[in-house]
């Protein structure tokens, strides 16, 4: 039976889980780059769902597959052949290029994380794993072990996997040193989101590609926030111009059904059956949408729009005399304001001018709005982004 009686705040509040802090507005619906709450008040989404919704709220192509395929065909394990699957595969190969062609297919960024660790650990055999400094991988416990705040990790003391070394973010000479034939991979964010919103240095994806072929580890490249268009690139590594070895994808991949994949070099080999495995992974319905998302994002340009638009709105954030503002960072449509004070006082006060944005720790403002975002959109963000900072500093 569903209550209707109380406010889905009241309800939410008695049941969650403690592990999220709240925002007062309930969300019912979303069309394009707009959610709306109860009362059908409308909110510009620049959080996209923490970066999932490349294409919007509600895009017709996507709905359109899954409710075809709902009602053709939802679950179907891996242990049997699918059509979706398939030609999800032959999408993915076309973006990816020539060089990648295996894959596991899963559910969500953190287990696609476990399932690239794993996977590094029975290819190569080795056990060690180099990370980064304010690097966020997920909250699994396998996965959490490359994360580096350690509000999330210290909890779990003794818990994580043992064997991360943590390096600082683009530091070449700390990837010399970290980086020993019992590396079996190091894992990047070509740019850190959670952490700060931070861009890599190229020079360092470069040459951490150059020390792990050398040294026989796997590099790991984790798009799960940057992939699919979002730093103005299909992936982030492009940037660089480096082929990893493994790409880690989720958030958008599937238009936001969840979905997460772990995409490695077919020269690498296949692991062995029984060693990794789950249930849901690879359904029609995440398959179907996926597919959906993807021809939309090629038929947009969404790299493309991204980095134009990207390009064009942090010119603007920096053109403008933004009070608290120390620093803007970011690639693409992925951006941080780095603010001399509390980012929350700056969230509550977009949200009141109808924005929704995202944080990246106590002090960063992060910005992740759907690729299909308006120039006119972001003009808006912009007036009320002077407005909500000059109110908070006053
Ligand atoms: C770069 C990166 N890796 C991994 C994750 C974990 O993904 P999920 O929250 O789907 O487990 C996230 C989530 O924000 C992420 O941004």
């Amino acid at each position: 039976m569903i209550s209707t009686q109380l406010d889905p705040q009241t309800i939410e509040a008695a049941h969650t889980s403690g592990a999220y802090s709240k925002r007062p507005l309930t969300i019912v619906r979303g069309e394009g780059c707009y959610v709306y709450d109860e009362h059908d008040n409308a909110y510009l989404d620049l959080t996209s769902g923490m970066g999932v919704a490349l294409l919007g709220h509600a895009h017709p192509t996507v709905t359109g597959a899954i409710a075809q395929q709902a009602s053709r065909l939802i679950t179907c394990a891996e242990i049997f052949y699918n059509d979706q699957r398939a030609q999800l595969y032959e999408a993915l190969d076309t973006l990816l290029g020539a060089e990648f062609g295996r894959y596991f297919l899963c559910n969500s960024g953190a287990e696609a994380i476990e399932g690239a660790l794993k996977i590094a650990r029975l290819l190569t055999n080795r056990t060690q794993v180099v990370a980064c400094k304010r690097a966020f991988h997920g909250r699994t416990l396998g996965a959490l072990g490359t994360t580096w705040n350690s509000a999330y990790r210290e909890p779990f003391t003794g818990w994580t996997l043992p064997t991360v070394t943590h390096i600082a973010y683009n530091d070449i000479a700390a990837l010399y040193s970290a980086i020993t034939d019992q590396t079996a991979a190091v894992l990047l964010e070509p740019v850190q989101g959670e952490g700060g919103v931070y861009p890599i240095d190229p020079e360092f994806l470069r040459q951490a590609r150059r020390l792990c072929t050398e040294r026989g580890a796997l590099l790991i490249v984790d798009e799960i926030q940057t992939g699919l268009g979002r730093t103005g690139r299909w992936f982030g590594y492009q940037h660089a111009d480096i082929t990893p070895d493994v790409v880690v994808l989720a958030k958008g991949l599937a238009g936001g059904v969840p979905m997460g994949a772990v995409v490695w070099r077919t020269a690498l080999g296949l692991i062995e059956g029984s060693t990794h495995g789950t249930t849901f992974g690879g359904n029609p319905l995440a398959c179907a949408s996926a597919i959906a998302t993807l021809q939309t994002l090629h038929d947009i340009e969404a790299p493309a729009r991204a980095n134009n638009l990207g390009i064009w709105f942090m010119n603007e954030l920096r053109e403008r005399d933004l009070t608290g503002v120390r620093e803007i960072r970011g690639l693409g449509l992925m951006i941080g304001l780095e603010l001399r004070g509390r980012v929350s006082p700056v969230v509550q006060a977009l949200q009141a001018r109808g924005i929704l944005a995202l944080v990246a720790g106590k002090t960063v403002l992060r910005f992740l709005p759907p690729l299909i975002i308006t120039r006119a959109d972001l003009e808006y963000v912009l007036s009320a982004l002077v407005d909500a900072l000059n109110e908070v500093s006053a």
